[in-house]
């Protein structure tokens, strides 16, 4: 039997349990996937007891995908981007730490025939899934504006970016009117009617990914299907983490639609 689990504080509600337990399923595997809350002074109690107890893998979430950078070795593009989601036991040496938030993204884009190489991108957000976003972007190709209301936070993050900039909010209708990709990587639109991007600025050639997946048609996806434009709600870039991590742990193709069916449900 092989223990999958998700450390977090508070972890109660999470998707992914009944995610990945979909894939063993679907595949026949013996595995299980299950939540853990370790205190907030204990995750490095936490990631090496996992390790000595023969876990396989296990995601990281808040407080603790930053601090989790300093225990495990972190791949390049996890270090880049400051944070892990995912680790993975099955080296002889100390665990691997991915991040899976920016291959998520760019996996949701790709699945909807979006092309990223030389694509003109807007990233609104420069927080912790901003980041993820505007290197994942980055790294498939793409120029990345990166818009957000501390104006001074966008600027910091563009120059660790390959070709990006940093702006603030007021400069995103003018940014958009020439983007071919445009993410939401705020909060804005989460569980409210509200939306980080003007209505007018939105167009026909845009793509519009918005990581917000409660509601899972937020008012930015609303505005974005009425000017025509491609649309990915935030469930799969939840679902294509997920399915990132599956496949790192397991080295086999994930069960996608097994995947996204179990996510979908619940949401
Ligand atoms: P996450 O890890 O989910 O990205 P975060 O690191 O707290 O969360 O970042 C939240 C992002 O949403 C930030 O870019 C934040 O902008 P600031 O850096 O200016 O705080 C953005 N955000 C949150 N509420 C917002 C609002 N009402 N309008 C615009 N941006 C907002």
């Amino acid at each position: 039997m092989d223990v999958y689990g998700l450390l977090g504080n508070p972890v109660g509600h999470s998707l992914s349990p009944p995610m990945h337990e979909a894939a063993y399923d679907e595949l026949g595997l013996e595995a299980r996937y299950v939540t853990f809350e370790p205190d907030q002074d204990a995750l490095a109690a936490a990631i090496e007891g996992a390790d000595a107890l023969g876990v396989a893998g296990l995601n990281v979430t808040i407080p603790f995908k930053q601090e989790a950078l300093e225990i495990v070795a972190p791949e390049d593009l996890a270090t880049r981007i400051g944070a892990v989601n995912t680790i993975d036991f099955s080296g002889s040496g100390p665990p691997t730490g991915y991040n899976t938030d920016a291959v998520g993204a760019l996996r949701a884009l790709r699945d909807h025939d979006v092309d990223l190489e030389d694509a003109r991108a807007v990233v609104v957000g420069a927080g912790g899934a901003g980041r993820a976003v505007a290197f994942g972007l980055a790294d498939a190709g793409a120029t990345v504006a990166i818009a957000n209301r501390t104006e001074p936070k966008a600027r910091q993050l563009a120059e660790a970016v390959p070709r990006a900039s940093g702006h603030g909010l007021a400069d995103v209708e003018r940014l958009l009117s020439e983007a071919d990709v445009l993410v939401n990587a705020t909060s804005v639109g989460m569980e409210e009617d509200a939306t980080p991007v003007p209505a007018d600025a939105l167009h026909g050639d845009l793509a519009v990914l918005d990581a917000v997946y409660q509601p899972l048609e937020t008012r930015l996806l609303r505005d974005a299907a009425e000017a025509g434009a491609t649309t990915v709600d935030g469930a799969w870039m939840l679902l294509y983490q997920g399915v990132e991590a599956f496949e790192i742990w397991t080295g086999r193709d994930a069960p996608v639609e097994a995947m996204n069916e179990a996510l979908r449900s619940r949401l």
